[in-house]
């Protein structure tokens, strides 16, 4: 495994650039009558945020050789998605919080029914992006349709929204670890590893190679929740952009509070080496996901 000199920074920076002048160009232009909808999802995606998920769609089908102009729209696309699941995780029915990418919530500026209405907006869109004509000639429609296919499950009841579910009907509740595990794999892993799975299925991977990408982006989204269970607890809110003590404050089921926080940041650490060596028969095409999988541990925000 070479490890050593892949520069993650630049890695990074040029992948986010790529990613932010495409959300620019394919969100919609706040005009119309319905121009406040619009410009609450253009407020929320624009906000910032790491952009992990779309930059895995892209070290996803790296690690396939795709052509990454292929993988662009759907990239967006996740973006997009997540960035609703974050709306909604806001909102005063959901967790309350305030603050989100270092700046007031969607609905703190644009009220509960702007910021409902842009998060159904950006679901949505990630649909039509992931299927509008003029973005995805060029890609077989059977590897679109999976795509779309594993866009769906893993945003849903059975993916995202399910842990969602979870997540706040076991606040406060002493549960047992599949409960845990169950909220973490679902409202997290669920949507990490769909992004990986997505670059290597319309990048052209073989079979064997989506499954075990796919293994790969689901045990680095536990690691990831779990890392941001603890920076909830030990964070900087300067750096990460958004309260610390939410977890806390609405007795949320998290491996630091069910397990303790040396035991979590160990379950990481164990996660983030079974995702590495997931990635043993690939070679320096899979580089950025080696390294992408230690920043998730490492990472301040
Ligand atoms: C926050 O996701 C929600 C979780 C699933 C933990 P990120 O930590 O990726 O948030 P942004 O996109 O960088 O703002
Ligand atoms: C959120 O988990 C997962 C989502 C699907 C949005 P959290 O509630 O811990 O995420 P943050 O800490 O608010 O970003
Ligand atoms: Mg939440
Ligand atoms: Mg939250
Ligand atoms: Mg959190």
């Amino acid at each position: 495994m070479n490890t050593g000199d892949f520069d993650l920074k630049s890695y990074l920076s040029a992948k986010r650039a790529l990613i932010d002048r495409a959300l620019d160009r394919w969100l919609p232009a706040a005009t119309g009558f319905s121009a406040p909808v619009k410009e609450a999802m253009r407020y929320s995606v624009g906000a910032g945020g790491k952009r992990i998920r779309p930059i895995l769609i892209l070290a996803g089908g790296q690690a396939v050789r795709a052509n990454e102009h292929h993988l662009l729209p759907a990239a967006c696309a996740m973006e997009c998605l997540h960035t609703y699941s974050l709306i909604h995780d806001d909102l005063p029915a959901m967790d309350n919080d305030d603050l989100r990418r270092g700046k007031p919530t969607c609905h703190r500026i644009f009220g509960e029914a702007l910021a409902i209405l842009a998060g159904d907006a950006l679901l949505t869109l990630a649909f039509e992006l992931m299927t509008r004509p003029e973005l995805t000639s060029g890609i077989h429609p059977e590897r679109i349709n999976r795509a779309v296919f594993v866009l769906a499950k893993a945003a849903g009841e059975n993916g995202m929204v399910g842990g969602q579910a979870a997540d706040i009907l076991n606040e406060g509740k002493t549960v047992e670890p599949q409960v845990l595990n169950y909220i973490h794999y679902h409202k997290t892993a669920a949507l990490l590893g769909a992004s990986v799975e997505i670059g290597a299925i319309l990048g052209g991977g073989h079979e064997e190679d989506i499954i075990r990408l796919r293994r790969y982006g689901q045990t680095l989204g536990l690691a990831f929740q779990i890392k941001d269970d603890i920076l909830d607890i030990e964070g900087d809110q300067e750096i990460i952009g958004k309260p610390i003590g939410s977890d806390e404050r609405q007795k949320k089921v998290t491996y630091p509070s069910v397990f303790g926080i040396e035991t979590a940041k160990a379950k990481a650490l164990e996660l983030l080496r079974e995702a590495i060596s997931l990635l043993d028969p690939f070679d320096h095409e899979a580089e950025p996901l080696r390294a992408i999988a230690r920043y998730v541990i490492d990472r301040k925000r």
